[in-house]
C-alpha cells in the first residue's frame, strides 16, 4: 500500500442508521451518565434517529438525574414495567456485572422475551454460566446482543485493525499492548483487563491461548497484570496492565 492509501483509511467507526430507534437504558449510574447518555445526546445533535425514550433505575436519586439533566421522558424503578409499558426497539443495560449480576441476567432475558435488541455494558456477566444463558435468551428471541467493548473504537484501536484488513502492514506476528491507569480502583482486574483481552483477541485473532500473571500491593490500588498470548498461527502478543506508573497515559 502507498502512504497515501494508508491516510485515506478512516480512523473512526461510520455508521449509517436507516431507521429511527427507540432506546431504553436499564441502570443509569456512573457509566450511563458519564458516557453513555453524552453520546446519545451528541448522536441527536448530529442527526442519527436515536431517541432515548426511558430510563429504569432502583435508586430514586439516579432516576431524578436521569429525568431532570438528560431530559429522559419516562423514568421507572422496575425494568420489567418499563420494557411492559415502553416496548423499546433496543435497550442498553449498564448494570453492574458484579453487584447487579443476577439483575443484569434477568435484564438480558426480559429484554430479549420483549423483542428488544440488547447492547450490554462489559463484562458481559460474572460466570461463563450467565454469558451463556444471555447468549442462548437473544438467539431463542432473534434478537441482536452486542457487548460494549468500547476500546474497539479508540482512534488507535481502531486505525489499527482497519490497517491490518486493508493489509497495509502485512500479516501481523507480534503485538505490544501498554495500559496505564491512575489508582483510583483497587484491583479492578476483572473488571479492566477484559478491555485487553478483547482487543488482543480483536486485533490479532480469535484463539489465543492466554497466560497472565499479577502483583498488586497491600492496598490492592496498585497492580499489574502482564499477559502472554500465543496464536495457532504462530503469532505472539504481550500486554501490560498497570496502575502502579506515576503519569497515566492510557493505552499504547
Ligand atoms: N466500557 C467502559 O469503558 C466502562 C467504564 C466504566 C464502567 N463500565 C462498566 O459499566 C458497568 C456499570 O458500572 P457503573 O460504574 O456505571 O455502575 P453503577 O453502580 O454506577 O451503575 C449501575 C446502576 O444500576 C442501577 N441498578 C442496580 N440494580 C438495578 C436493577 N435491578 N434495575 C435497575 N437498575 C438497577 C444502580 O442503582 C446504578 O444506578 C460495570 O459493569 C462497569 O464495568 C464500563
Amino acid at each position: 500500500m502507498t502512504a497515501d492509501e494508508i491516510l485515506k483509511i478512516s480512523r473512526v467507526p461510520r455508521f449509517s442508521l436507516r431507521r429511527r430507534w427507540r432506546l431504553a437504558l436499564i441502570g443509569v449510574g456512573g457509566i450511563a451518565q458519564s458516557a453513555h447518555l453524552p453520546a446519545y445526546r451528541k448522536g441527536q445533535q448530529i442527526g442519527l434517529p436515536i431517541e432515548v425514550v426511558a430510563a429504569a433505575d432502583v435508586d430514586e436519586g439516579q432516576r431524578e438525574r436521569a429525568r431532570r439533566l438528560w431530559g429522559i421522558p419516562a423514568v421507572y424503578a422496575d425494568f420489567r414495567e418499563m420494557l411492559e409499558r415502553e416496548r423499546p426497539d433496543v435497550v442498553d443495560i449498564t448494570l453492574h456485572w458484579e453487584r447487579h449480576a443476577d439483575a443484569k441476567l434477568a435484564a438480558v432475558q426480559t429484554a430479549a422475551e420483549y423483542g428488544c435488541h440488547i447492547l450490554l455494558q462489559k463484562p458481559m456477566a460474572a460466570t461463563w454460566e450467565q454469558c451463556v444463558a444471555m447468549v442462548e435468551a437473544a438467539k431463542k428471541a432473534g434478537v441482536l446482543l452486542a457487548v460494549n467493548q468500547n476500546a474497539r473504537f479508540a482512534p488507535t484501536f481502531f486505525a489499527a485493525r482497519r490497517l491490518v484488513e486493508a493489509g497495509a502492514i502485512g500479516k501481523p506476528f507480534a503485538l505490544l499492548l501498554r495500559s496505564d491507569f491512575p489508582n483510583r480502583y483497587p484491583a479492578m482486574v476483572h473488571d479492566f483487563c477484559v478491555h485487553t483481552m478483547d482487543l488482543l483477541r480483536w486485533l490479532m485473532g480469535e484463539t489465543p491461548t492466554i497466560e497472565a500473571a499479577m502483583a498488586q500491593r497491600d492496598d490492592r490500588f496498585r497492580w499489574c497484570v502482564t499477559f502472554l498470548a500465543r496464536y495457532p498461527n504462530g503469532a505472539v502478543a504481550t500486554a501490560i496492565d498497570t496502575t502502579c506508573t506515576p503519569f497515566a497515559t492510557g493505552w499504547r
